[in-house]
């Protein structure tokens, strides 16, 4: 079936407590691996899975905007599953125009680099815009940093070959302070909510874009208090990163403070309707991609690597939709 409008998958989502998958592609296994995934789903479970795919300008640039969002709608026109296009993590106003001209059902712009008045105004502006032809946006709050920002690549290199636990200690004593810094204010909620006229609210809650595996504990007692601010549909990023649920913090040795969650607690007391996942999503290919050539480096044809990291992306998209399903 076409595209479908966000707002259509997130709000009967919202009334029914639970969350929908945003996951980001960066090319055309990926967009098939997610829908397969829906739809295989949706068998499993015996009723419909919805799905929202995500291109970041970055992808749109890398795929070509029109090839991008066209492979999506083909995708999309194709199967039964219900799936909507959004632009992740649009900056400018050009980003917003290029993915309206390119058909996106829903538009994120995060204008978290500038000041309150600042995000308010372009998140304003891009409202406008997008209303005007019935597009819903999603808008950032606070500031959800990256593990980038705190660590270099040889220093990340080393974290991901450490046990899961003391990866966290160093990540804690190096980015814990500003992360909680970062993270939006109760008090800010309505004032921006109402001033911007957004539908779907990105506030952050001490997640951090771009961790490895799902070791990283969430601040529920902020995202509750965000909740009780307003009634929009809430949006986790850096999803990757977080622990997924208290069973794997356990298993893995990852100690919860009082006031920390999981993905499945976001989920469940923190409102928490879309959950976007890129990191995890890119690792799986990789690994799908280089296992095989390890296995046969004699490899000439690229789908006999690229169809592995199909594979690999669709079960760990699998493993999310399980979760979200409560299964
Ligand atoms: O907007 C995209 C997400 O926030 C993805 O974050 O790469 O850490 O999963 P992640
Ligand atoms: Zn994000």
């Amino acid at each position: 079936m076409p595209l479908v409008d966000q707002k259509e998958i997130l709000l009967p989502a919202l009334k029914e407590h639970r969350a929908v998958g945003a996951f980001n592609a960066n090319n055309m296994e990926m967009v098939q691996a997610f829908t397969w995934a829906a739809e295989e789903m949706s068998k499993e479970l015996g009723k419909p899975v919805d799905l929202i795919i995500q291109l970041s300008p970055g992808a749109s640039k890398y795929a070509g905007w029109s090839l991008g969002a066209g492979m999506v709608k083909i995708v999309a026109n194709e199967s039964k599953i219900r799936i909507a296009l959004n632009l992740d993590h649009g900056t400018t106003i050009d980003d917003v125009k290029k993915s309206l001209e390119n058909g996106f059902t829903a538009v994120l712009i995060d204008a978290s680099a500038l000041s309150l008045d600042e995000n308010m105004k372009l998140t304003k502006e891009t409202v406008k815009m997008c209303h005007d032809v019935g597009v819903p946006v999603e808008a950032e709050l606070g500031k959800i940093p990256k593990i980038e920002d705190y660590f270099s690549s040889s220093e990340i290199a080393h974290l991901r070959s450490l046990p899961d636990a003391e990866a966290v200690k160093i990540i804690r004593e190096k980015a814990g302070k500003s992360v909680e810094e970062l993270m939006a204010k109760p008090d800010d909620v309505e004032k921006f909510v109402n001033g911007t006229g957004c539908d779907f609210l990105a506030a952050a809650f001490g997640s951090i874009h771009g961790i490895w595996g799902d070791i990283w504990p969430i601040r529920v007692d902020r995202l509750i208090e965000i909740q009780n601010r307003t009634p929009l549909p809430l949006v986790s990023h850096g999803s990757s990163g977080i622990l997924m649920n208290r069973k794997v913090a356990a298993e893995k040795g990852i100690e919860l403070r009082e006031n920390e969650g999981t993905l499945l607690d976001a989920i469940q007391t923190g409102g928490v309707t879309k959950v976007n996942v890129a990191t995890a999503l890119s690792i799986a290919f990789i690994e799908g991609f280089t296992d095989s050539f390890k296995a046969n480096p004699s490899e000439k044809d690229f789908r006999k690597l690229g169809g592995p990291g199909r594979d690999k992306v669709k079960e760990k998209t699998k493993e999310y939709m399980k979760l979200f399903a409560g299964l």
